[in-house]
């Protein structure tokens, strides 16, 4: 996994200190009111279930099929564990990759409420990569990153301007962790676990903020050439997350199980196709439909030349 990305996108300096954005201002006071500490506001010392109680199975489409349920208990109970051992370790990594296009906006952003703000956000998210990571030591195992996410955070880390970078990394990535967090939420049965999502997902609704308030008042001076660029890039990005190589497609939780994941997801089309109940299919697109969608269009990335495009890909509502 290549861990260099070259980027031109340049560093700027701003000595016009005087902030002209009260909405910037007013996020930068809550990230400074809201910070908190991985040692002491989590309390570690609660008992954590057991690796494959910690997510609740009903909430688990793939448990709900007959393929899984036709598995032993035993079985069942790995792929459990593996599959909450993969999304933790993705909230790591993913967290990393935060940390990185972060720290590239305070240089490349150019407004210095801009900078600070960002700054802000850099401590944010070096924490959330100090709280998975701890979390992580008290399961059985973790994943390497996934490629998929790995891909969409290398072409935001690469991106030549800083408009990209913001609506990469502030509109679109913050708003998939916001989705998934929601998600963990109503998944989670470990109460550490809640604990952490809730504190971590507080940060990531700022974040969001900062992209939406930013880029809503970026993007209408842009040139066309310049906004069409933005809105390809969006599409991309999404695209790479939840295309047919998307994120959490690889099925590794299943091998470490003893299962072929080819085998499984065909026994599992099969089944939708002979159900014809597409709920499973849906519950995958939902985070970009109530998520990420939305945010597209709020920052004014949804034109009538891309919207054939998310309709024909079913990221529509
Ligand atoms: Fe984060
Ligand atoms: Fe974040």
């Amino acid at each position: 996994m290549e861990l260099v990305i070259d980027t031109t996108c340049p560093t700027q300096w701003n000595f016009a200190y005087k902030s002209d954005d009260p909405r910037l201002d007013e996020l930068y006071e809550l990230a400074k009111r809201d910070q908190w500490n991985v040692t002491e506001d989590i309390n570690w010392d609660q008992q954590v279930r057991d690796d494959s109680e910690i997510l609740d199975r009903s909430e688990d489409m793939f448990a709900q099929t007959k393929f899984f349920r036709s598995l032993s208990a035993d079985t069942q109970a790995q792929i459990s564990a593996n599959q909450t051992a993969f999304m933790i370790s993705q909230f790591m990594h993913g967290e990393q990759g935060a940390l990185l296009c972060c720290g590239q906006l305070v240089d490349t952003v150019p407004d210095i409420e801009g900078k600070l703000y960002a700054a802000t956000q850099v401590m944010d998210e070096a924490r959330h990569v100090e709280v998975f990571y701890k979390y992580l030591g008290l399961l059985d195992r973790e994943y390497p990153m996934d490629p998929a996410l790995k891909a969409v955070l290398d072409v935001i880390l690469a991106a030549e301007s800083w408009q990209a970078k913001c609506v990469g990394m502030q509109v679109l990535v913050e708003s998939l962790a916001m989705g998934t967090f929601r998600m963990m939420m109503r998944a989670s049965a470990d109460q550490l676990l809640r604990d952490i999502v809730t504190l971590t997902a507080r940060d990531e609704a700022r974040h969001v903020s900062f992209g939406i308030i930013s880029m809503s008042h970026e993007i209408p001076k842009l040139s066309q050439d310049e906004r069409e660029q933005l809105e390809d890039l969006a599409f991309q990005a999404i695209s790479i997350l939840f295309g047919e190589n998307g994120v959490g497609m690889g099925g590794e939780s299943l091998a470490d199980a003893g299962i072929d994941p080819a085998e499984a997801m065909q026994a599992v089309a099969a089944e939708i196709i002979e159900s014809g109940d597409m709920s499973m299919a849906d519950r995958r697109l939902e985070i970009v439909r109530e998520y990420m969608v939305p945010n597209v269009e709020k920052v004014g990335l949804m034109s009538e030349r891309m919207r054939p495009k998310y309709q024909a890909a079913g990221y529509l509502a």
